[in-house]
């Protein structure tokens, strides 16, 4: 079985030797994660997800997003946070930057921001469409972005569909409670459910992100067995000398308490893997950013952001450490032409792949950085599909948990996010 791949020896500052000093401490807070003792305990379920997630569940989801698949020309997923985030993810990453408009029926996503002018643009679209069906993802079910984005686009199905026009609306959210589950329940909606104890932003590999990721064609079996297979190998391997996401969390927790890096850059050279970044920072920043500590959590696409940013990590401020993911096979043959005149000066290059030049940009820029003391990590993803996607989604949430729980907080909760909204409330004169 091929895996993704973990590999610190560019790390500088940190070395094997200080990460396998923090193994009792690995070993006891991946015990506290399997016996669910420590903060947030009632919140890990997606540690089992990729075996309680059964066939049957997933057989279900499939169905569906088959179904919508052969009917549908366009499917609206409405959610914030971790309920869009990792389909977004997933979809891009498996689908690239134009295919996603290929595909049938077209993914949309609603509900992450309250622009009138977004939103006014995506009615525009959707009233040209012939069968568009719409997917509200809340675990709360009151979330105001999503709840707005809802409000709207189920005027637009009463419109279209007039009294049939629940047929058209799947709901995933908590199995009894709250607003969503209520609304499903008296509209007979078809509906999912998110458990009680998976978050929003671990919640990728239930309902929330797979019904979406299958109707836009991708195989979730496959992606289950990723995360089932990661699952697998993290608990045999039992400490940091074999256990990548204890390593991972180990290296990041030495950058930031020992050698004061307060910022990890996650950056990748294929732009479908931009939103791979936004699901990691949101896991990361809005598990750690707690009780004035943690990394930040920032991302950069290469090689476009080598000529905005690239000054910057080279020679700025030393406080960044950079994780390169990099698809080892991209499988693309598009080569390089030769011209007669060579006026551009590419003939050197010609004949080559685009990834082959990628590849050299790619090592030239961890050389590069090394060199301005950036220490780099890097993680291989052996090609980009399902599977890969599967244990790298799987990776990272065991890696936050860890890292989480040795920077002693809650990686479970988030409090700090209801602030901005109480402001909101009372400037709106909420009751
Ligand atoms: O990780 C989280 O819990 C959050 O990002 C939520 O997913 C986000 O706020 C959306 O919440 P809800 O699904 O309740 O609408």
């Amino acid at each position: 079985m091929k895996t993704i791949k973990f590999d610190y020896s560019n790390a500088l500052l940190v070395n094997k030797k200080e990460v396998t000093s923090l193994n009792s401490k690995l070993i006891a807070i991946e015990k506290s994660i399997k016996n669910k003792t420590g903060a947030g305990n009632d919140f890990l379920g997606w540690v089992e997800l990729p075996e309680t997630m059964t066939s049957k569940k997933i057989n279900e989801i499939a169905g569906l997003a088959n179904d919508i698949r052969t009917k549908a020309d366009a499917f609206v997923s409405i959610g914030i946070g971790g309920s869009y985030l990792g389909a977004k993810a997933v979809i891009e990453a498996l689908c690239g930057a134009f295919n996603t408009f290929k595909i049938k029926p077209q993914i949309f996503f609603a509900g992450n921001n309250i622009s009138g002018r977004y939103m006014t643009e995506l009615l525009e679209i959707l009233k040209t469409r012939k069968q568009i069906y719409v997917n509200v993802i809340s675990k709360s079910g009151t979330t105001t972005e999503p709840a707005i984005a809802f409000r709207i686009l189920k005027n637009l199905l009463n419109e279209k569909y007039k009294k049939n026009a629940g047929k058209y609306i799947i709901a995933t959210t908590d199995k009894a409670k709250g607003a969503l589950r209520k609304m499903a329940e008296a509209g007979k909606w078809t509906s999912f459910e998110i458990p009680d104890d998976v978050g929003g932003r671990f919640s990728v590999l239930t309902a929330v992100g797979l019904l979406p990721i299958a109707v836009a064609g991708a195989d979730i079996k496959k992606l289950m067995q990723g995360a089932k297979d990661m699952k697998k190998i993290l608990d045999n391997a039992k400490n940091a000398e074999n256990n990548i996401a204890m390593q991972y969390a180990a290296v990041r927790y030495l950058m930031y308490s020992k050698h004061k890096k307060n910022i990890e850059l996650l950056v990748n050279y294929n732009p479908e893997l931009h939103y791979i970044s936004e699901w990691w920072k949101q896991l990361y920043g809005e598990s750690e950013g707690k009780q004035g500590k943690s990394l930040f959590p920032a991302s950069c696409d290469f090689t476009t952001d080598l000529h905005s940013m690239g000054q910057w990590i080279q020679d700025g401020v030393r406080n960044i450490f950079e994780t390169t993911l990099e698809i080892e096979n991209t499988g693309c043959n598009i080569q390089i032409p030769k011209e007669e005149n060579d006026l551009d000066e590419l003939n050197y290059i010609a004949g080559k792949k685009i990834d082959f030049v990628n590849s050299k940009a790619m090592q030239g820029t961890i050389e590069a950085h090394i060199s301005g003391k950036a220490p780099n990590i890097k993680i291989t993803l052996p090609k980009l599909d399902e599977y890969y996607l599967g244990q790298l989604l799987y990776f990272f949430e065991r890696g936050c948990a860890i890292s989480g729980y040795l920077l002693n907080v809650n990686p479970f909760d988030q409090p700090g996010v209801e602030a901005y909204k109480k402001n909101m409330f009372r400037l709106l004169g909420k009751k």
